[in-house]
C-alpha cells in the first residue's frame, strides 16, 4: 500500500458521486418531468376545507305538512331546553337575551315590542312561518346574516320539527298546519279506495295510483252533476292509457 492509497480511494468515491449526479442532470434534461397535473385521486375541496355544511339530501320541496303531523310537540318541549337561556315561550314571559317567543308563528320578524333587534334580524324583516322558522333554526346566522342570535343552530331536521311543533302551540291561537303535499294526498286516496278491479278502469292495471283513483271516481260519479270536469279528464287520461297498451 503506497502513501496514495487512501486518497485513490477517496477519488473513485468522489469521482463516482459526481458521475451519478452528472447523469441525474442530464436524465433531467433529456426526460423532463411532466407538470403535475389533475391528482389521481381527486380529494373534495369542501371536505377539505371541513366547512360542515350539511349535505343536501331532500330533493324537492320540504313536506312541511307531513312531518309537522308527524312531529312531536312534547318532544319538542324538551329541545326548547337549548333556547330558554335567552327565550321565554309562556304568554306574557320576559324577554331575555332574545324577545319571548309566545305566538312567534305568525309574527313579523323583529316586531316583538320593546326588544332591541339587530339590523340584520330588522332587515330580514319577514314573517315567521313554517318553513322560515326551519331554516333559520337549522343555521341562524347563514339564514339572517347579522342576526344577534348566538346560536349555533339544530341541525337535525326531525329535532327542528319537533321543536316547531311545539313553538307552534305556544300561542293564542296555533296556525293551522300546511297541507302536505299533493302526491301524498292521491296515495292516500288509493289506498282508501277499493281496489280498481272491475270496468273500464280495470283495463288500465299501467296506471299509477293517482289515475286509478280518478279513473274510478269517474266510474263512480259517471252520473254524478256534481262532478266538477274532473270525469272529462279522467276519461282523457283512460284513453292515453287505454292506447299505450
Ligand atoms: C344565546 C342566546 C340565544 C339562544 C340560545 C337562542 N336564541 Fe333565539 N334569539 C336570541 C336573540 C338575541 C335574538 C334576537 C336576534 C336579533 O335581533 O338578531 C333571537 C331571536 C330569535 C327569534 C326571532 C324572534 C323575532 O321576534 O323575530 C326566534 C324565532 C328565535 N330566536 C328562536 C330561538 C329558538 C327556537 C332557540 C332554541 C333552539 C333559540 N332562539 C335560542 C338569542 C338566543
Amino acid at each position: 500500500m503506497g502513501d496514495l492509497f487512501w486518497n485513490k480511494v477517496a477519488g473513485v468515491i468522489i469521482g463516482g458521486l459526481l458521475l451519478v449526479m452528472v447523469i441525474r442532470e442530464i436524465g433531467g434534461i433529456l426526460f423532463p418531468t411532466p407538470p403535475a397535473g389533475e391528482l389521481a385521486y381527486p380529494v373534495d375541496a369542501d371536505l377539505l376545507a371541513g366547512s360542515g355544511a350539511p349535505v343536501a339530501v331532500e330533493t324537492g320541496p320540504v313536506d312541511y305538512g307531513l312531518l309537522l303531523a308527524n312531529a312531536s310537540a312534547s318532544a319538542g318541549e324538551r329541545i326548547a331546553r337549548r333556547c330558554v337561556a335567552c327565550h321565554t315561550f309562556n304568554q306574557g314571559g320576559s324577554s331575555l337575551q332574545g324577545p319571548n317567543l309566545w305566538n312567534v308563528i305568525g309574527r313579523a320578524a323583529a316586531s316583538y315590542e320593546g326588544f332591541n333587534f339587530s339590523a340584520g334580524m330588522r332587515n330580514y324583516g319577514a314573517v315567521w312561518g313554517f318553513q322560515n322558522l326551519d331554516e333559520y333554526l337549522e343555521n341562524p346566522r347563514a339564514y339572517v346574516p347579522g342576526t344577534a342570535m348566538a346560536f349555533a343552530g339544530i341541525r337535525n331536521q326531525s329535532d327542528r320539527m319537533d321543536l316547531i311543533a311545539y313553538m307552534r302551540q305556544q300561542a293564542d291561537n296555533p296556525a293551522p298546519l300546511p297541507d302536505p303535499l299533493p302526491e301524498e294526498e292521491d296515495e292516500a286516496s288509493a289506498e282508501n279506495g277499493e281496489a280498481v278491479e272491475n270496468g273500464e278502469a280495470a283495463e288500465n292495471g299501467t296506471a299509477e295510483t293517482g289515475d286509478e283513483a280518478e279513473a274510478e271516481e269517474d266510474e263512480a260519479g259517471e252520473d254524478a252533476d256534481d262532478d266538477d270536469g274532473a270525469t272529462e279528464e279522467a276519461e282523457d287520461e283512460t284513453e292515453d292509457n287505454g292506447e299505450e297498451e
